[in-house]
């Protein structure tokens, strides 16, 4: 079915499972502590009967859900928790968990067996936890991508490199937090960066090193539900990964995101599903992955035709948190039909409107900064929704910050400008002590500013 559309066996559908998911079974837990995991459990606590916990969420997952002290590395745990408290669904918000095969664990378990899991299992996850995998699996199934080499001695790159214009890519293979991506201005640069990386700069991660040819063009994130069999595009959006305005200074998690993207046309997105969607469910299910979750792509518009930087197995951060007040209608049942395998059926649309988030972080990040810093100003919002991330109570009970990225401010509006303006007006209500922010999200996105 195609986004937006709302067809008669929609209805139907939602009549059936209806039935079909008791009370008991709304109970979801949705695991991860970040903004995109207050988003997720903010849009699933709007349906109607659905009932949250957040293991280990955050202060403000606990205005949404029940907070539950459990880490997302505990399977244990998590095991427990389902079992004592009627879990129906299981969201799984980061990579990691998926990575390290809770999916698999929970298909392993007969008496977990029964409870929905949204998430591939650990070998639909390598498509994020190895990128080595990743390329050679767009390779065999032929979607567009840059052209690259993976290498494990410094030597068999350097003939690669020196074919390659600057500048130069290079990727450790293994998950590094976000941090494993190197763009090099020289081949020199990038010789000795290769060295140090096979050496170990990111540990394991680096132990193989993907070299790759440097695509130009446009970034942009497009979501996939998929339930092996059918799948929908949720919104699009726009991340900005840069500390700084102007798109300038290290790399982040993301400061910001908007939804829908401008040049992310219907023709693009079209080229989009043609070209890389559909190839990638075919490929996976001929390599037998059965796959129910989110397929995160991270495209790279060049020209009008879209290529893979990298697939995620996850919603995006902070994607998420101006894709989620895009979705109309009950996320879980989306959920539900797609653990169920019929997603082709469920009810599903899209608003209009333009969102937009402005992340704020902590003074120094994404170097060292402080954490415990009280926060004010969150009484003061209006029309907007604040998702925490790095968040924390202290002994007194008032919200804290307890991270690099800690707060993401999300306002709607009929056009960037609107949406912009809302969202600005709030974020600078909120006060923490070292707090900042980019000022420029969306700027280069909107008709009227985008030459500024
Ligand atoms: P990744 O962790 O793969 O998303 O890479 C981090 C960032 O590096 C991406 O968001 C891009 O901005 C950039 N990047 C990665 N691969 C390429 C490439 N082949 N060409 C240009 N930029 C890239
Ligand atoms: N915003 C990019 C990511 O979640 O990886």
């Amino acid at each position: 079915m195609y986004p937006g559309e709302v067809s008669k066996e929609a209805l139907d559908w939602k009549a059936v499972q209806g039935q079909h998911i008791t009370a008991v079974q709304r109970n979801i837990l949705v695991l991860g502590s970040g903004g995109r995991e207050h988003a997720l459990a903010w849009k699933l606590a709007q349906g109607e009967g659905n009932k949250v916990y957040i293991a280990p969420g955050n202060a403000g997952t606990a205005e949404v859900g029940t907070n539950v002290n459990i880490k997302v590395s505990d399977f244990e745990g998590i095991k427990k928790f389902c079992l004592d408290h009627e879990i129906g669904l299981v969201v799984v918000g980061p990579e990691q968990p998926l990575v390290d095969g809770i999916v698999d664990f929970f298909k392993e378990d007969a008496r977990l067996q029964k409870i929905r899991i949204i998430g591939p299992d650990k070998r639909g996850a390598q498509l994020e936890g190895s990128k080595a995998y990743a390329k050679e699996f767009m390779a065999r199934n032929g979607i567009p991508t840059a052209r690259c080499l993976t290498v494990n001695k410094t030597a068999d790159g350097a003939a690669f490199l020196k074919s390659l214009k600057a500048p130069y890519v290079l990727k450790a293979d293994g998950l590094a937090a976000g941090k494993g991506v190197l763009i090099l201005d020289s081949l020199d640069e990038a010789m000795s960066e290769l060295d140090n990386m096979l050496g170990g700069k990111f540990g394991d991660a680096s132990a193989t090193v993907v070299i790759e040819e440097f695509l130009s063009g446009i970034e942009c994130s497009v979501f996939v539900l998929t339930d092996g069999e059918h799948y929908v595009l949720l919104p699009e959006a726009k991340d900005y990964k840069r500390i700084g305005d102007g798109d300038k200074g290290l790399n982040t998690g993301g400061m910001g995101a908007v939804s829908p993207v401008p040049f992310c046309t219907p023709d693009f997105l079209q080229k989009v599903e043609e070209r890389i969607v559909k190839p990638t469910l075919n490929g996976l299910k001929q390599e037998k992955i059965d796959y129910k979750g989110f397929i995160f792509l991270g495209l790279m518009n060049c020209g009008g035709d879209p290529y893979v930087i990298e697939y995620n197995v996850r919603m995006g951060d902070p994607e998420t948190e101006a894709v989620m007040t895009r979705i109309e209608g009950d996320f879980a049942d989306m959920l539900y039909a797609c653990a169920d395998g019929c997603l082709d059926q469920v009810y599903y649309a899209k608003s209009e409107k333009t969102a937009l988030t402005v992340m704020l972080v902590s003074g120094g990040y994404p170097e060292v900064y402080q954490k415990g810093k009280v926060m004010t100003g969150l009484d003061q919002l209006r029309d907007c929704v604040a998702f925490h991330a790095g968040t924390a109570f202290d002994a007194e009970g008032r919200v804290i910050t307890a991270g690099g990225r800690v707060i993401a401010v999300t306002a709607q509006g009929s056009n960037i400008m609107e949406a912009r303006e809302k969202a600005y007006e709030n974020v600078v209500k909120i006060k923490f002590e070292g707090e900042n922010h980019r000022h420029d999200i969306g700027l280069d996105l909107s008709p009227l500013t985008s030459h500024l």
